[in-house]
């Protein structure tokens, strides 16, 4: 690791709103989110493979009333998240480095609202390492409320194409689904929702200089 990658992630481990699950030990925090970390019953967001936490911390601006959890394997990136989350003063953010592998040592059943995974790794060569693979899946209906919505929003087309393969195969309910989100979203579209999915990632932006076309998609697997 590089120096400042040293030092971010040294500064990122003192936060308050940043944890550390240590693995393979349930989390002592597994069942305790609401009342230990954010104070309140208010629905909880997770957003898998968060990176830098652009949606945690954008989402959390226009929700108020939902809290946040941003979580990662590279501590590093999370501390920009992490920085701002300090800088705005929000309380309803918090970031926890741990491999989704092993979120249901973190969370417990039916802790957790809603799901976004924002430019997952698209694994060409190991769809069981998708996020979107059965194997994840199973994991994410352990501690999805029943009716809990995932959401994907990608620039891969072969992650995108298997996610939709994904749910039409395991039946999940589809809300909705396009391969060219910009291009479709309506006119008469709301402003937080329109604002929603304009938050650009750090790889959202790296993919779109390059002329990706960016696909989201809406489902529950319950
Ligand atoms: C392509 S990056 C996307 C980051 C961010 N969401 C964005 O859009 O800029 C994928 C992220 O997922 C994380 N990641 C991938 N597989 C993971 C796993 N099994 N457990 C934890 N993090 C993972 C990586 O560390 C990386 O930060």
């Amino acid at each position: 690791m590089g120096k400042d990658k040293l030092r971010r992630f040294a500064a990122v481990k003192e936060m308050p709103h940043f944890f550390e699950p240590t693995i393979p030990n349930e989390f002592h925090l597994k069942g305790k989110w609401h009342q230990e970390v954010f104070k309140n019953d208010n629905p909880i967001v997770l957003e898998l493979g968060c990176g830098k936490g652009e949606y945690s911390v954008g989402l959390a601006q226009h929700f108020p009333n939902k809290n946040f959890i941003g979580v990662d394997i590279k501590g590093n990136r999370m501390y920009i998240g992490a920085t701002q989350v300090l800088e705005l003063g929000l309380t309803n953010v918090a970031f926890c480095r741990t491999k989704i592998d092993f979120i249901n040592n973190s969370f417990a059943e039916n802790e957790i609202d809603e799901i976004w995974l924002t430019f997952s790794d698209p694994q060409p060569k190991k769809p069981k390492k998708r996020l979107t693979s059965p194997i994840f899946i199973e994991r994410y209906k352990k501690l999805l409320k029943p009716g809990g919505i995932i959401h994907i929003k990608t620039d891969s087309d072969i992650l995108f194409e298997y996610t939709e393969e994904q749910i039409k195969e395991h039946n999940y309910e589809c809300l909705e689904l396009t391969w060219d989100l910009y291009g479709t979203l309506p006119e008469n579209l709301d402003q937080t929702t329109r604002d929603i999915f304009h938050i650009k990632t750090h790889y959202e932006k790296l993919f779109t200089a390059k002329g990706a076309t960016i696909k989201y998609a809406k489902f529950k697997i319950h």
